[in-house]
């Protein structure tokens, strides 16, 4: 500081030296005379005032306290003419306030210069009798993207720290000790309460100004009009927000030089008593203005009024509508009016003209309605605006007839029908029904029998005759009366099979139908259509559409037509006496697939083909026109497709050349739509039994062929044979006859039957020891003396079982199994004869459970008389149907059995041969 004030005294004594050399150099310039210096803090502007007889000038500013040159300039000032002053203006960029400026000024010739004037200093508010925080500008209003230069004086001993503009710090410059300057540049539109710019030392803020940032006026689109034709109102919209939103920064309007009264809400309105010519809207703040202007006569901008009182006076079809105008001179003028009717959410306006318009016909309503209205008018000679509308006022439509049903009648056989009608549509109805009225009368008869029912109804069985013609009418009744009579002849009853049918398919689109119209005297046709298959229990609606006489086909649409369900479409031409069936059709709004799959599905062999055949899918599931049945041959995995029969009346089909073995059939039925639901069946061919045969006969005439040839064979070389495989043993020389007696032996059983019976001490049961093991030695009859012995030392216990056996005809055999070859049960050889042989029954029953070592024994059954069940098995186990044997059976078992013959033959055929 000291520093400071030495330079600023050295400054003033160097200024106050050079003064005089200056003087001594060039004496021909006089220094310029009386100069002042005012300042102007508004405009931030200092003036400065001399006379000199010179106009060219140097000009000089300083920062006081610094010495800091902030102006070097040379200009040329005229003299004023009146006062003979010369004045020349400074605006500064720092404000004025915030340090004292010194000025000096020095006339100039060419090169030459008079002497400076002496310093003149104007203070700032940073002297020392000013010692408190200060920051200018205050409160100042600048435009969004300008600068400006703040500065911040800082209290005496209080360090400077910095300047503060919202959250950013600015670059500050000293101008003096206490005071220091920053500029702001761009300038950003201020929020409602203007923008902040603090100083800061380092502890605190020491001070702080507001800075209002916005735009000059932006208003535009000044437009007057009057509503009374006296008065103006006068509306512009404002353009760009000025940013200023305090009090007096506001935006000040004058209309044509008066203030404006503007409406407090839409302040964009400015009213008038008076209407005048022209207009011109002044707007202004702080930052500008901007004018507007409007013309026009009064005529050109009349905007009217809502109506008032709006009244109406309904009847069924129409309405009047009148209302009153607030304003008289709106009497006189031509006026357009547009009336908006909206019923039932359906809104449209019509327009009306007329002087001074008050009321209006509404025509073309719909009874029995309820409608909203409201009413705006405009002057029609020059169209500036459309009025106010009127409040929206309601009206209701008086009630009329209902307009007549739509009917017809379905013949539902020879005896009856059905009166159906379309419900009357509340748009047709002018009225809530109350009840239809179906009547009938008889050809020939003069009145009608009528019956009333609930509008709820829309059909009614009618019994008729096919002797007469019927006329039927049906009218629909409101509280306003009845309707017309719709009427029409009843159709004779006509059955399907009466009448060729051809079929009709849909698209999904609908179904075309179309006929031929031979009657020239036609009034028009009717096309019935009605589910074909009608379950009586169900509600089968009929459903009918009247076509023009000048058409001759028509489309049923398909929402009136269920997917897979077949109808029966009848065309009926209507003559004035009569209806005529024309054509009958089957037809599917879209076909499906069947939804059954075919019945009783058989497959029966025949030879080495098989023979699949079916019952069709019912009409009623078939839901689309069958058009073939697929055949498919199914296996463990896929079904192949062996035949595709496009005859839909096939039923049947022969699956040719098989080989043996099991096989699974599928078939299924196909319309359009494809396949349906498969039925399917298994067979197991097997082999043809009468070509088995042949070959078996073959083989057993061949067979036997050879045998005889062996046989002869055998016989001529008989000799030779015997010395071959028999050579003669010599037999024991025995005295006496030997030779048996003729009775028993004709007991004997057949030798190559021949069945050892014998007792077994182990078991106490019988045994079979098969006989005949070897086929050579029975053939011989001669040398078997061995066996002959045993046979006759057994010959009385086998002729005592023999007649006892002979006593009783059916019984278990308990005989064993062991051998396979011989498994002979013979019918009868067990009986109750044989019980004390037997174990008693309990352990018989009881030994299958023991584990028997002896590994042949298995009795097969126990003998229960008690039993039915074990008996019938026990039949089975002893009858010859159950004999295995290499051997035929003898023939008197066979004889005793008549199945028996088949059962040899199945066994023949089994192969065990
Ligand atoms: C003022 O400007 C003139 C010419 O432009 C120059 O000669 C003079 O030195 C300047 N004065 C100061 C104090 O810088
Ligand atoms: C603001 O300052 C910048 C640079 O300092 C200058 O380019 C610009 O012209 C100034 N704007 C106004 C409106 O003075
Ligand atoms: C408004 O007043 C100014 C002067 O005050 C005048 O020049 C101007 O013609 C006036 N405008 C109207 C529309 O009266
Ligand atoms: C009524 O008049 C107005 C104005 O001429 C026109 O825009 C509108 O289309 C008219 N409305 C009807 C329903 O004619
Ligand atoms: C005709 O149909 C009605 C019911 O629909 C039935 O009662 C009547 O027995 C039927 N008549 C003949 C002839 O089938
Ligand atoms: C209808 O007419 C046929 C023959 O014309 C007759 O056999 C039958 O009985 C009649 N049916 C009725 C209900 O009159
Ligand atoms: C059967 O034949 C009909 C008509 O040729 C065809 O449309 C259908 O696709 C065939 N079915 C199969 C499974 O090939």
């Amino acid at each position: 500081m000291k520093m400071m004030r030495m330079c600023t005294l050295l400054l003033l004594l160097l200024s106050a030296c050079l003064t005089p050399s200056l003087v001594h150099s060039g004496s021909e310039l006089s220094v310029p005379q009386t100069v002042s210096v005012q300042k102007d803090l508004a405009s931030q502007t200092l003036t400065l005032s001399w006379r000199s007889e010179a106009s060219h000038f140097d000009m000089e500013i300083y920062h006081t306290e610094l010495m800091e040159l902030v102006l070097n300039e040379s200009i040329w000032v005229e003299a004023d003419s009146k006062t003979g002053s010369r004045d020349w203006t400074w605006r500064s960029a720092v404000p004025l306030e915030c340090t004292s400026r010194s000025v000096r000024i020095r006339a100039r010739h060419v090169d030459a210069v008079s002497q400076w004037s002496p310093l003149l200093t104007v203070p700032g508010m940073d002297v020392p009798d000013q010692p408190q925080a200060q920051m200018f500008p205050q409160d100042r209003v600048l435009e969004v993207g300008g600068n400006v230069t703040v500065c911040c004086i800082t209290p005496v001993g209080v360090a400077f720290s910095s300047l503060g503009y919202g959250n950013q710090n600015l670059a500050a410059f000293r101008l003096s000790r206490r005071s220091f300057s920053a500029t702001i540049t761009d300038l950003h539109k201020s929020s409602y309460t203007g923008t902040n710019v603090v100083c800061l030392s380092d502890t605190s803020i020491l001070t702080g100004t507001v800075l209002f940032i916005g735009y000059p006026p932006g208003d535009e689109g000044l437009q007057c009009e009057t509503r009374d034709l006296q008065s103006a109102e006068c509306r512009w919209s404002k353009g760009r927000d000025t940013g200023l939103k305090k009090r007096d920064l506001l935006t000040k309007y004058t209309l044509n030089n008066r203030s404006c009264t503007e409406d407090r809400r839409d302040r964009k309105l400015c009213r008038s008593d008076r209407w005048e010519s022209s207009w011109t809207l002044v707007a202004k703040n702080p930052l500008g203005m901007v004018q507007l202007s409007d013309s026009a006569h009064i005529n050109q901008r009349i905007r009217l009024l809502a109506p008032v009182s709006v009244m109406s006076d309904a009847e069924a079809w129409q309405a009047r509508v009148g209302w009153s105008w607030t304003v008289e001179a709106y009497k006189t003028l031509s006026l357009l009016c547009e009336v908006q009717l909206d019923s039932g959410g359906h809104a449209h306006t019509r327009n009306y003209t007329g002087v001074g318009l008050s009321s209006v016909v509404l025509d073309r309503l719909r009874p029995d309605s309820e409608y909203s209205f409201s009413i705006r008018c405009a002057s029609v000679r020059y169209f500036w605006r459309w009025g106010d509308w009127s409040a929206p006022y309601s009206l209701h439509t008086l009630m009329d007839r209902p307009n007549a049903p739509d009917i017809w009648v379905w013949r539902t056989n020879e005896s009856t029908g059905q009166v159906v009608w379309k419900s009357v549509s509340p748009w047709d109805s002018h009225g809530a029904l109350t009840a239809y009225e179906v009547s009938q009368r008889d050809r020939g008869e003069d009145g009608w029998t009528t019956v009333s029912l609930p509008p709820s109804e829309s059909s009614t069985p009618i019994s008729l005759s096919n002797s007469s013609d019927v006329t039927v009418a049906v009218a629909a009744r409101n509280p306003v009366g009845l309707s017309q009579r719709s009427t029409v002849t009843v159709p004779q009853y006509t059955a399907d099979s009466e009448l060729s049918v051809s079929e009709l398919v849909g698209n999904g689109g609908g179904l075309t139908v179309s006929w031929n119209g031979s009657h020239s005297s036609t009034q028009g046709y009717v096309v019935e259509w009605v589910p074909t298959c009608c379950p009586a229990s169900s509600t089968c609606s009929v459903q009918w559409e009247r076509v023009s006489p000048s058409n001759t086909s028509t489309i049923i649409q398909s929402g009136s037509l269920d997917p897979g369900v077949q109808y029966t479409v009848s065309i009926f031409t209507l003559l004035p006496e009569a209806s005529v069936l024309l054509q009958r059709y089957y037809g599917y709004g879209q076909e499906q697939v069947p939804s059954q799959s075919v019945a009783a599905l058989s497959a029966v062999q025949s030879g080495s083909d098989v023979v699949l055949s079916w019952t069709p899918v019912p009409v009623c599931k078939q839901k689309g026109f069958i058009l073939g049945h697929t055949v498919y041959l199914a296996d463990a995995s896929n079904l192949s497709l062996i035949a595709n029969l496009t005859d839909p009346a096939l039923s049947s089909y022969t699956v040719k050349s098989l080989p043996l073995g099991s096989y699974k059939f599928t078939v299924r039925s196909y319309t359009s739509a494809g396949e349906g639901m498969e039925s399917t069946i298994a067979i197991k061919t097997e082999s043809d039994t009468d070509l088995m045969l042949v070959e078996i006969l073959v083989a057993l005439g061949a067979m036997s062929i050879c045998l005889i040839i062996i046989t002869i064979f055998c016989y001529k070389k008989r000799e030779w044979v015997k010395k071959a495989f028999y050579p003669e043993i010599p037999g024991p020389k025995l005295t006496g006859d030997w030779s048996a007696p003729p009775g028993p032996l004709d007991l004997k059983p057949p030798p190559h039957s021949l069945v050892h019976i014998v007792e077994s001490p182990d078991k106490e049961g019988l045994v079979t020891v098969p006989g005949g093991e070897e086929e050579g030695r029975h053939d011989d009859e001669d040398d078997n003396q061995n066996v002959e012995m045993d046979t006759d030392s057994d010959e009385p216990a086998l002729l005592r079982y023999y007649n006892q056996l002979v006593s009783d005809a059916s019984d278990c055999s308990t005989s064993s199994m062991d051998s396979a070859q011989t498994q002979v049960t013979y019918t009868g050889i067990q009986s109750p004869a044989y019980r004390p042989q037997n174990q008693p029954e309990a352990l018989m029953e009881a030994e299958p459970q023991e584990e028997s070592p002896s590994a042949g024994y298995k009795p097969q059954c126990s003998w229960r008389p008690d039993s039915p069940e074990n008996e019938n098995l026990c039949d089975s186990l002893g009858s010859p149907t159950s004999v295995t044997s290499s051997q035929f059976l003898i023939p008197e078992s066979s004889e005793e059995h008549p199945e028996s013959s088949g059962s040899w033959f199945q066994n023949l055929l089994s192969g065990k041969f």
